[in-house]
């Protein structure tokens, strides 16, 4: 069984709604109450934790009342790696720990059921998709180099964790005063290898206001 953490303290700034995008209903329900269900429905998912911003606990824990497994709503922080540390800080141990975005509401079970495999087998593991576009380093409108596309994937969430690794990682980058774009980053710091689960790309991150058509297919095309 495992403990996920949803960070949903974000802002929402890039999607310009005007307020914290993963309230954004699609399809009549909110995308973080889709996040939520996603895992309250998974079998192996013991408990969930989230985080919100202070002024918006009272909403989400509202929102969310009637989901069983949703056991606590902390305080996040300025970054999405200080919501999810706060988090990490509250939650009982347990052997493996999942992060995944309150603003990714497809994540499917066949996904979890692997990520949730590799974190025992591997300790560390994250869901990705392969790059289909190539990827080139640009500096100032100008490239700067194309690496190889066949080692390029577009890392997603959950990333999934022991217990034990997630705590060293974040100890570790707080001490080195690090900032990351994704947990794993601070397991790799720590010198851990990072297993990597092919998913799906419907797993898509709702970041903005075109992803919210690419939403309205994804769920048509599950209804059939
Ligand atoms: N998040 C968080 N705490 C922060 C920043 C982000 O908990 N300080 C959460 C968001 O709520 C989201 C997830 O982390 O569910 C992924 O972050 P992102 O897509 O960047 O969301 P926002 O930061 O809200 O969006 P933006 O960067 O466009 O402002
Ligand atoms: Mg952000």
């Amino acid at each position: 069984m495992y403990t996920v953490i949803i960070p949903a303290a974000g802002q929402g700034r890039r999607m310009g709604c005007g307020h914290n995008k993963v309230f954004l209903e699609v399809d009549g329900i909110p995308v973080i109450r889709r996040t939520v269900e996603a895992f309250q429905s998974h079998n192996k998912c013991a408990a969930i934790y989230l985080a919100a911003k202070e002024q918006e606990i009272t909403q989400l824990s509202h929102l969310l009342r009637d989901i069983p497994k949703v056991k606590n709503i902390i305080v996040g922080g300025s970054e999405r790696q200080y919501s999810i540390y706060n988090v990490l800080k509250e939650i009982p141990e347990t052997t493996i720990v999942m992060v995944h975005d309150g603003a990714r509401p497809f994540i499917s079970h066949e996904t979890l059921d692997e990520l949730y495999e590799a974190a025992i087998a591997h300790k560390a593991a994250i869901a990705a998709v392969p790059a289909k576009d190539t990827i080139k380093v640009v500096t100032d409108n100008q490239v700067a180099s194309t690496p190889d596309r066949q080692t390029l994937w577009l890392v997603q969430t959950p990333q999934a964790f022991t217990y034990n690794v997630l705590q060293a990682a974040y100890r570790l980058a707080e001490d080195d005063a690090y900032l990351g774009t994704d947990d794993a980053s601070l397991v790799e710091r720590t010198g851990m290898p990072v297993h990597v689960v092919e998913s799906s790309y419907d797993n898509i991150k709702l970041t903005t206001p075109e992803d919210l058509y690419f939403a309205e297919a994804i769920l048509r095309k599950r209804e059939g």
